[in-house]
């Protein structure tokens, strides 16, 4: 009988594997200044709360563009862009620093919630800010004079990095400091990627207006350094999309390894991203994320995790941990960013040229998308090359799938001698066998 609440067990054991991977890890997130203004901006600060409860290392850099196109609105004071980016003159510089002030306060007051029955009860988030970082002045480009506009020159990480080792959240604001003592406004994404990159953060996560980076009308989920360089290259994308581009090749070039471009108006979209296989928005990386490969020992954690409920449903047959762990070169595994979602194994028989395949499994979220064949296929591969001719499974569940895959029933007298004496009567499972 399905006891009552065992959804809610099964989801909050199912997100396990990507606490695991965020634990310790370093997040770096850029708010644009909008998302100070949504609704959902409390419930965002929660989810970031929630993160650094979980063990996740975070630095929260914010802009204010539209709090200070206000400020300057009410002060009759003209904002003046090129190329995206502001010409920061005196009376803008003291727009900048005001709606930055305010904004870190809001942050501030917003991470001090603490309300019985809402996300923040017992919450303890300790928000720092200082003086981490060094500009210089952006200088004259192609004969614009961006005035108190400024670049990141140094970033003070192992003054950043004591916060986070105190488990403190460090709040960045968009100004630098220079040696002179003069402030810069600095962009936030050009200081969020400078950020991350003198950490070596694992993720930098933009939170935008867009979607994500879209192609043909649609958000590309996942892109490689290759793909994002030749979409701004090539203008193969909006000029929104090139310009979050190019902070997060910036970033990863500085040796991040995951930057995420999330939109703000999705409540919980940063849960989303970080927390589920496909994420909300769009993710680039360096390196290709997804790997069907032999399992190793720390694979063991993993794998029970995926094979634990179809053992307990009666689907596949228990193995004990150390079963798996002295078989654990038996098995391949699919991999994406570092949680295992698909496994198989091979067990050859050599005397008879035969081979079992067995725990063939892909977590049910991502079932339907091939991959359960592509674990067949490399089965079928890596039994060809090591000489056997057929192979066999045995199923209680699964019978047609492996029918619509070139398998035919067989019976206990096909199996090889050894198998045979372990033939489970009260299980009673079908058997199928495949020419290789
Ligand atoms: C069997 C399994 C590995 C397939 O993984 P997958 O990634 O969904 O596989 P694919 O995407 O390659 O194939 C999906 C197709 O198989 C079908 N399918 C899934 N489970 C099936 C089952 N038990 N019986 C028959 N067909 C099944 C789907 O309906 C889908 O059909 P379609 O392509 O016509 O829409 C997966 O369903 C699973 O893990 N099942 C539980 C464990 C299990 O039974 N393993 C076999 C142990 S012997």
């Amino acid at each position: 009988m399905e006891e009552p609440g065992l959804e809610w067990v099964d989801w909050f054991r199912s997100v396990a594997p990507y606490i695991h991977a965020i634990r310790g890890k370093t997040v770096v997130i850029c708010l644009a200044g909008e998302m100070i203004r949504e609704d959902h901006f409390n419930s965002f600060i929660a989810d970031i709360s929630m993160m650094s409860a979980i063990g996740a290392r975070i630095v929260l850099v914010y802009g204010v563009r539209p709090q200070v196109e206000e400020l300057m609105g009410l002060k009759a004071v003209e904002s003046r862009y090129v190329s995206g980016i502001r010409i920061t003159d005196a009376q803008a510089l003291s727009c900048v620093k005001e709606a930055a002030g305010e904004v870190r306060l809001d942050i501030e007051a917003a991470f001090s919630q603490g309300l019985p029955n809402t996300p923040m009860a017992h919450s303890q988030c300790r928000v720092v800010s200082g003086n981490f970082v060094t500009a210089r002045p952006l200088g004259i480009i192609d004969g614009t004079d961006y005035q108190l506009t400024g670049v990141v020159r140094k970033v003070d990480k192992e003054a950043i990095k004591r916060e986070l080792d105190f488990g403190n959240i460090v709040l960045i604001a968009p100004l630098g400091f220079s040696p002179t003592g003069e402030a810069f406004n600095l962009t936030c994404e050009d200081l969020a990627s400078s950020v991350a990159g003198e950490l070596k953060a694992e993720k930098l996560a933009f939170l935008t207006n867009v979607d994500g980076v879209r192609r043909f009308g649609e958000v590309v989920t996942e892109l490689t350094v290759q793909e994002a360089n030749e979409f701004v290259s090539k203008k193969l994308v909006d000029d929104e999309d090139i310009y979050n581009l190019r902070y997060a090749l910036k970033a990863l070039n500085l040796g991040v390894s995951r930057v995420h471009i999330v939109p703000y108006a999705l409540n919980g979209g940063i849960l989303e991203e970080f927390f589920t296989h496909d994420g909300v928005g769009t993710m680039i990386t360096s390196e290709n994320l997804e790997s069907l490969r032999q399992a190793t020992a720390d694979d063991v954690s993993g794998l029970i995790k995926l094979l634990e409920p179809l053992e307990e449903d009666g689907t596949l047959v228990k193995r004990p941990r150390e079963k798996l762990e002295r078989e654990i070169n038996r098995f391949y595994v699919l991999e994406h960013d570092g949680i295992i979602y698909g496994s198989a194994a091979l067990y050859p028989f050599p005397n008879e040229k035969l081979g079992e395949m067995g725990a063939l499994t892909v977590d049910s979220a991502y079932q339907g998308s091939g991959d359960g064949e592509r674990l067949l296929k490399h089965i079928e591969n890596e039994a060809r090359k090591v000489g056997l001719t057929r192979l066999f499974v045995l199923t209680t569940r699964t019978m047609h799938w492996f029918l619509k895959r070139g398998f035919r029933p067989a019976s206990v007298e096909d199996l090889p001698i050894e198998k045979r004496k372990l033939y489970n009567w009260q299980r009673r499972s079908q058997i199928f066998i495949k020419d290789l």
